[in-house]
């Protein structure tokens, strides 16, 4: 317990209080941190699909909210937390963990490579995100429920 209560300490860092606090549990936890990844994700897909102006500040942004999420994700899949609350993690979290912590690893260093890369067009946004984007692919193929969307 003192473990999970660092980790929701950690959310609370990145997330409105509202929304972590919301998340009494590993399962409701990770939904959260995911639905932050995704909300980080929106702008720079916009961004690419010429949908929104550049903006290397807002990317950067995107790309430290991910490099955070990246840190703790890993610890939100306790023995236990397999089923519930409706979550989307696919069983094979725990029985291929070293293939999810290996794409998770991939994760977090396509990340930390865009903050070093520090984008500050259009053109180098493409370079640094586009292998972030490849492994949330990745990830979802392998480690996450078939969705509809
Ligand atoms: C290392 C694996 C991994 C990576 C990398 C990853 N995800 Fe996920 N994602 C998951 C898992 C597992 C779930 C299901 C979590 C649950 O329901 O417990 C999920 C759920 C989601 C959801 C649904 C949120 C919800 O629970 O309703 C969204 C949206 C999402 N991910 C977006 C992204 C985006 C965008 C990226 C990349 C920027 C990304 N993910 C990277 C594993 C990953």
């Amino acid at each position: 317990m003192h473990r999970f209560i660092k980790i929701l300490m950690a959310l609370l860092l990145l997330f409105p209080v509202s929304q972590v606090l919301a998340a009494e549990s590993p399962q409701e936890a990770r939904h959260e941190l995911m639905e932050g990844v995704r909300d980080a994700a929106k702008p720079v897909g916009e961004m690419l699909k010429g949908e929104r102006d550049f903006n290397a500040a807002v990317a950067m942004e995107s790309f430290q909210t991910w490099a955070e999420a990246a840190a703790i994700f890993g610890d939100l899949f306790p023995e236990g937390s397999e089923t519930g609350f409706d979550t989307e993690a696919r069983a094979t979290i725990w029985t291929d963990r070293e293939g999810f912590n290996a794409i998770l690893l991939a994760f977090g260093e396509a990340v930390d490579a865009a903050i070093t890369a520090n984008p500050q067009d259009l053109e180098a946004l493409k370079t640094a995100a586009g292998p972030v984007f490849k492994t949330c692919k990745e990830c979802h193929e392998g480690y996450r429920v078939e969705k509809d969307d």
